[in-house]
């Protein structure tokens, strides 16, 4: 049976990660660690948590004394660290936090694995390892900065992040390399593209788009909306996660994407496009909208639910125009490739949404609208 430390699995891809793990791999125990930052949902992980299989534990990856615990504890073999600072918004605001999660977090996670992991040393003086484990950091394309209108991301492209979140990742990354390379750590990195899907924090575009059609807000676009980013489901990332943790080679990256570009303004007309068609066929969901009037046909109106809604706001600052991921390594090493069309995904996302407005209040009921006035209003 192999123990995983999954960090940061209260949060919007760790969570369907762990999920994931659970429902495929029978002989598994998974320990998750997590702050509950404003990102982390204890509701959304309740229902996975039964002490056995799966064990929750509240705490900072900065922790040292709780982390070398947790290892002597469950004797992990695999630690998939999920934890972090996650929006560039935010990262602009107050970068110092980015750095210490990020950064020593990751570091920290390293040094305890180190400590827990170093059975001696060979010949050559380097560290030998106990057999089977791996540090798993699930990375971002954004280490590798901006694309102009053609190429993509491969793993060989230059590290070049722009903003304190990017470049918190990159020097993240850095440290997980250089524990491969001076201590060979069994290690590896995937560097993921866009995700959306179910418990998607609604501070990021397609969750904040979807919240604000619902209340029949305003649907801030920055900038001109033409900034390309490459969606990927998220359930298509855990899938590549759990690939690379289990099969791929120690030592290595694997970018995973979705060949899924679209600018903003697609993502954020699409939205809207699809939340009136499952409102026309589907009447029952208008119940969920907050503006509630009556059309003419004496069902609830939502001729306004069309493309006025958008508003072009003030553009974020150090903006990446386009990202796009070349996945061919994985796809040829470890045969993964994203399943879901975004056409079947983005579905599925938003009748997720209007299935699950208790969780969307649930994670908004705390900070969620003084951060939103203090971040849109000069905007
Ligand atoms: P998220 O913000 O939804 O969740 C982050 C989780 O980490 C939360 O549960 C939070 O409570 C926890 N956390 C934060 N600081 C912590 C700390 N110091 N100690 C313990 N737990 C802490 O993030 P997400 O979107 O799920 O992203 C998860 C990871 O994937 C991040 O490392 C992010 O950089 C990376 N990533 C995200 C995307 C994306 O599109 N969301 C794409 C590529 C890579
Ligand atoms: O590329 C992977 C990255 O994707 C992850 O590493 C990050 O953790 C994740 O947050 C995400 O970063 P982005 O900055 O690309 O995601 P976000 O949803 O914040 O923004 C997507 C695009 O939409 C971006 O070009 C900015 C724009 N945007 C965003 C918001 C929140 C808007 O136009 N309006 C908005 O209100």
């Amino acid at each position: 049976m192999k123990t995983y430390l999954v960090t940061g699995a209260a949060g919007f891809i760790g969570a369907n990660y762990i999920k994931y793990l659970l429902r495929i791999h029978e002989h598994i125990r998974v320990v998750i660690l997590d702050a509950l930052t404003y990102a982390g949902n204890l509701g959304t992980i309740a229902g996975d948590i039964d002490n056995e299989r799966c064990i929750f534990v509240r705490g900072d990856i900065c922790d040292r004394a709780l982390v070398d615990d947790l290892f002597a504890r469950y004797k992990f073999d695999y630690v998939v660290n999920f934890a972090a600072e996650s929006h560039v918004d935010r990262s602009i605001e107050n970068p110092q936090l980015f750095l210490l999660t990020n950064i020593l977090g990751t570091q920290n996670l390293l040094d305890a694995a180190r400590r827990a992991w170093v059975m001696g040393r060979d010949e050559t003086g380097y560290p030998t390892w106990r057999a089977g484990v791996r540090y798993h950091q699930v990375s971002t394309d954004e280490v590798y900065g901006s694309l102009g209108d053609e190429g993509y991301f491969t793993e060989q492209t230059p590290l070049c992040p722009h903003s304190p979140y990017s470049a918190s990742k990159t020097s993240a990354d850095l440290f997980v390399m250089a524990y491969r390379d001076t201590y060979h750590m069994p290690v590896s990195i995937t560097r993921c593209s866009n995700n959306y899907g179910p418990y998607h924090f609604p501070e990021k575009l397609i969750p904040l788009i979807i919240k604000n059609i619902l209340e029949g807000k305003h649907l801030p676009v920055y900038g001109n909306g033409s900034n390309v980013r490459d969606w990927l489901y998220v359930e298509d990332h855990c899938k590549a996660i759990d690939l690379v943790v289990r099969e791929g080679k120690p030592g290595e990256v694997y970018n995973v994407g979705g060949h899924n570009e679209k600018t903003n303004l697609e993502i954020v007309k699409l939205t809207i496009a699809t939340i009136h068609r499952l409102m026309e066929s589907h009447p029952e969901y208008r119940q969920v909208l907050k503006k509630k009037e009556i059309g003419p046909d004496g069902e609830i109106d939502i001729s306004w639910i069309n493309d006025d809604l958008i508003t072009f706001v003030k553009d974020r600052l150090g903006h990446d125009q386009r990202y796009a991921i070349d996945p061919t390594k994985i796809r040829e090493e470890l045969g993964w490739y994203p399943e879901t069309t975004f056409e079947v995904g983005i579905v599925r996302t938003i009748e997720w949404y209007l299935n699950h407005q208790d969780w969307v209040e649930e994670v908004t009921s705390g900070d969620y609208q003084k951060y939103y006035e203090r971040m849109y209003k000069d905007r």
